[in-house]
């Protein structure tokens, strides 16, 4: 079939909106007529060419939700009308990691989604006759995409889509690491460095846990307004003296747990110097450049304090994104301030400009 899509052409420029080719869902696959899809980092970070592993032509998007037009041989969890979001993270609930708790990082088909193909070694896309490769898996920056049945969570269909695209990505991060990473225990005090998608997702997965006190620190004076909304008790504008800060606030001690939503190594480093000495465990969300690295000095391992990262915020995509969508329809999570603008998709560059200027924190595409 024919549809349009935005084509990564060549690093460093805006994306092409094009018609392009979708092939029929083979056995294990998927077709998705998506309805909605949220403009993240990780879509910029590969159109620019910064991400080492990127490739081209590529159609990107990886945050989408939509409805199941058909599906291919061997297909048994899903059929069309079913309403889905897409997952960079599958889950094929067979592989060793698939069946042990303590991770969601599925082995099913890593090495090919890392090429850009489906599992089977080939691409559904393509222009011309020649293929175009698929992005994380997903595709989501089209009017539809084939997908590996494995990587599709199955909600509620009364969810607005364009709600629930973002527990494809960002949301979940940030909710998933305070539920299932850190698994945060009632009363506990938690500090979010970041309040973007992903940390405002943390504050609210740690008020979800029932956390006593969550203090949030950012730049942005806005942002933490949004912050205190998803339940953060103190606000903190970052500056040098954020770790002090953070100390005096909890008697000298630091917080039982910590999250690093920035993708910045020296917040890393504060975020585990904020941690308690005994057992506060700091977890680290955020994506570092390519070749960076955390300095921690041993002692504050020594003394008691832990790291942990933490992909799709622990996040076992089949079985828990339904669940976190379940909690947001019983008014648990309050999703509405995330969105911030509506683009069509041929206004997807523009998604990426408001993204820079960190004006809103996602914008939305709607297909129709
Ligand atoms: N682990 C995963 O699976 C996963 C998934 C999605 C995104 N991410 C990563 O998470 C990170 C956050 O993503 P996002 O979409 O929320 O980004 P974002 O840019 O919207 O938010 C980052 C926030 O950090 C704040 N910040 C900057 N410097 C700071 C400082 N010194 N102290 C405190 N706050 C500071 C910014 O003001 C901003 O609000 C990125 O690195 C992204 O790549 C990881
Ligand atoms: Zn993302
Ligand atoms: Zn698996």
């Amino acid at each position: 079939m024919k549809m349009r899509a935005a084509v990564l052409e060549e690093f460093g420029k805006p994306l092409s909106v094009q018609e392009v080719d979708l092939e029929e869902p083979r056995a294990g696959e998927v077709l998705v007529r998506l309805e909605a899809c949220g403009v993240c980092h990780t879509d910029l970070y590969t159109a620019s060419g910064a991400d080492p592993s990127g490739y081209a032509p590529a159609v990107l998007g990886h945050e989408g939700a939509g409805v199941v037009e058909a599906v291919g041989e061997d297909v048994g969890s899903l059929s069309p009308g079913d309403h889905v979001v897409t997952l960079f993270s599958p889950q094929c609930r067979e592989c060793v990691h698939c069946l042990d708790p303590r991770t969601n990082l599925c082995l099913a088909i890593r090495e090919e989604q890392g090429k850009g193909h489906l599992p089977d070694g080939t691409s559904r896309l393509s222009r011309d006759g020649e293929p175009i490769r698929h992005f994380m898996g997903t595709s989501t920056f089209a009017e539809y995409t084939v997908m590996p049945e494995i990587a599709l969570a199955r909600i509620d269909p009364e969810a607005p889509l364009d709600r629930a695209c973002l527990f494809a990505c960002g949301l979940s991060t940030g909710l998933g690491a305070a539920m299932y990473t850190a698994k945060v225990a009632q009363g506990s005090t938690c500090v979010v460095f970041g309040a973007g998608m992903v940390g405002l997702g943390a504050v609210a997965g740690c008020a979800l846990q029932g956390a006593g006190r969550i203090i949030c620190v950012d730049l942005s004076e806005g942002r933490l307004e949004m912050a205190r909304e998803q339940g953060a008790t103190d606000l903190l504008e970052a500056d040098e003296n954020t770790v002090e800060r953070i100390l005096e606030m909890t008697g000298g001690f630091g917080a039982d747990y910590t999250f690093e939503a920035t993708g910045l190594v020296g917040v890393m480093q504060q975020a585990v110097e904020s941690a308690r000495m005994g057992w506060g465990l700091c977890t680290i969300a955020g994506v570092a450049g390519k070749g960076e690295t955390l300095d921690i000095i041993p002692r504050w391992l020594i003394t008691g304090r832990r790291v942990a990262g933490s992909s799709f915020g622990g996040v076992k995509g089949r079985d828990q994104v339904p669940e976190l969508i379940d909690r947001y329809m019983a008014g648990e999570i309050n999703v509405d301030p995330f969105l911030s603008h509506e683009l069509t998709l041929d206004e997807v560059n523009r998604g990426f400009e408001l993204m820079e200027a960190q004006d809103g924190i996602r914008s939305v595409i709607h297909f129709n």
